[in-house]
Order: structure tokens, then C-alpha cells, then sequence
């Protein structure tokens, strides 16, 4: 079994190694590796997990799906979205792009994990809350993957209430947020040591050094990553001030 994921922060990879403990020999990947498109061509079952944003995919995710499109034809896929709270039909927005690619779509699970945005107020939880969010997901995620290895895959986010969940809850109104990369993120730069850590992590290579500080294109998929991870707090996307660093690795020991 091979799984696929894309990962901001971490909750996203977290949920796939563990749905993918319960199998044997499993292989697991992130779009960002290149040995990603020859795992998948040498697998027919494959688990596809990302995070949702705005009830949708990342743009990242869905321009990995369209540039192999010739890849899914005849896989069998399962699909994991996580998520902060609500995504209507987030295994549902790739099935039907996977579909449309000769794929068949196998089940749907959607996992509900600490929200990442941390430069926003909303949905901001305590670290116990969190941490039995993370427990719940890991009970939620083995009960799936053992259904899954007996032939009955969970079906979240794939039938047509789900879809209208998703498009009238939120895509209708939030649509564009994730239609593009933007050029969001902003970077103090009285603050920027210039360490090159946010270069390293970011996976649209959107982030550079310049004369010893970072500097940002317009081409930033909303992944958290280097806001997550700056060790100045410096980087801000959405909101103004860094209130949280998001890690799923600080909830690991615990569980
Ligand atoms: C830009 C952005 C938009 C998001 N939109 C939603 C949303 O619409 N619904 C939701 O429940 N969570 C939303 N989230 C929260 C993430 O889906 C959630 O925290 C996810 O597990 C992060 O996964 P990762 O750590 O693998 O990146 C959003 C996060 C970001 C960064």
C-alpha cells in the first residue's frame, strides 16, 4: 500500500503514518519527494490524504493531481482530508478530479485535527483540546484503516449531500482563496535574521534569501509551514501576529 500526502504542518502526514501502521510494508511519500510519481505508477492501491482549506484542496494538491493526470487511470484510491472543523466534501473535491482521470475512487475519510492557522483568533484551542482532538483522530483513523483492510472503506465526503455541504457552506463564498497561489505572506524584516529556514521548508520555493533577509513571490499555496516554523515569528499570512506555532510533533509524546 502506498500513501501520498501533502502536509503543512504536520497533521496531515501524522494521520497517513498512522492509517497506513495498520498495513503491511507500507510506503509513504509526500508530493514534494521525487520518488512520489514512481510510487504511485508502480501501485494500483494508493491512500491520498492534504489538508482542506476553505472546503477546498490546496493548490499545490490539485496541480499535482492535473500535471500526472495520466498517472490515476485505473488506480484505486482512498482519499484523507483533515481538517480544523468543517470541510463538507473534502475527500470529495479530488475524487471527482481523480475520477475525470480514469480513477476509481475507493472511500473517503475526513480527520479532524488542531486548526493550523496561526495568525488567526478562530477555532484557536488550548493544548489539552487539542491533544484529545489528536486521540480521537487516532481512534477515528484505526477504525478506518481496519474497515478498509476488511473490504468496507469509509465513505465520507464522497456522496452529493456532502457536495452541497462543501460548495454552499463555504466554496461558493471562498473559492478564490485557493483558485491561485497568492503573494499573502508577510515578513517583518526588522525582525528576519535572515537563517533561511522558511527557504528550506517552503514547498513551492516561494521563499528566498536576499541580502540577508527572506523575501516572498506571489506563489505561496497557504500551508502554515514557515510561519510554523519561523523561529523569530516574523512570517504572518492571514492575520497579523503569530498567536500560535502549530506542530503536531509537541502532541506525539502525549498521545
Ligand atoms: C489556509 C487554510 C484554510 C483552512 N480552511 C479550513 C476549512 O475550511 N475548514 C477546516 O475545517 N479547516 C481548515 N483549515 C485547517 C486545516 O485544514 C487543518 O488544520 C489541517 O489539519 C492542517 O493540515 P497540515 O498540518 O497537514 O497542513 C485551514 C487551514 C489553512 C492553512
Amino acid at each position: 500500500m502506498t500513501g501520498i500526502y501533502f502536509s503543512g504542518t504536520g497533521n496531515t502526514k501524522f494521520c497517513t503514518e498512522k492509517f497506513l501502521e495498520h498495513f503491511d510494508r507500507p510506503n509513504i511519500f509526500s508530493i514534494e519527494d521525487n520518488s512520489a510519481v514512481s510510487a504511485i505508477s508502480e501501485n494500483r492501491d494508493v491512500i491520498f490524504a492534504y489538508p482542506i482549506y476553505y472546503s477546498n484542496m490546496p493548490k499545490i494538491v490539485r496541480d499535482f493531481i492535473e500535471r500526472n493526470s495520466a498517472l490515476w487511470h485505473g488506480k484505486n484510491i482512498y482519499i484523507i482530508a483533515t481538517m480544523g472543523l468543517f470541510s463538507g466534501d473534502g475527500s470529495g473535491v479530488s475524487a471527482r478530479l481523480f475520477k475525470k482521470f480514469g480513477a476509481k475512487i475507493a472511500g473517503g475519510l475526513h480527520i479532524k485535527m488542531p486548526d493550523c492557522i496561526g495568525d488567526v483568533k478562530a477555532l484557536k484551542k488550548p493544548y489539552e483540546k487539542n491533544l484529545e482532538t489528536v486521540k480521537a483522530a487516532v481512534q477515528k483513523i484505526s477504525k478506518a484503516a481496519e474497515a478498509c483492510k476488511n473490504n468496507k472503506p469509509t465513505q465520507e465526503g464522497l456522496n452529493f449531500m456532502y457536495h452541497m455541504a462543501g460548495l454552499f457552506g463555504q466554496r461558493l463564498y471562498f473559492y478564490s482563496k485557493t483558485k491561485n497561489y497568492t503573494d499573502g505572506i508577510n515578513i517583518k524584516h526588522s525582525v528576519c535574521t535572515g537563517c533561511g529556514k522558511c527557504e528550506k521548508l517552503c514547498p513551492m520555493k516561494n521563499i528566498r534569501i536576499s541580502e540577508g533577509k527572506a523575501v516572498s513571490g506571489n506563489m505561496c499555496t497557504l500551508c502554515y509551514r514557515c510561519l510554523s516554523n519561523c523561529p523569530q515569528r516574523a512570517i504572518t499570512i492571514l492575520g497579523s501576529k503569530v498567536l500560535e506555532q502549530h506542530n503536531i510533533e509537541n502532541y506525539k509524546d502525549n498521545i
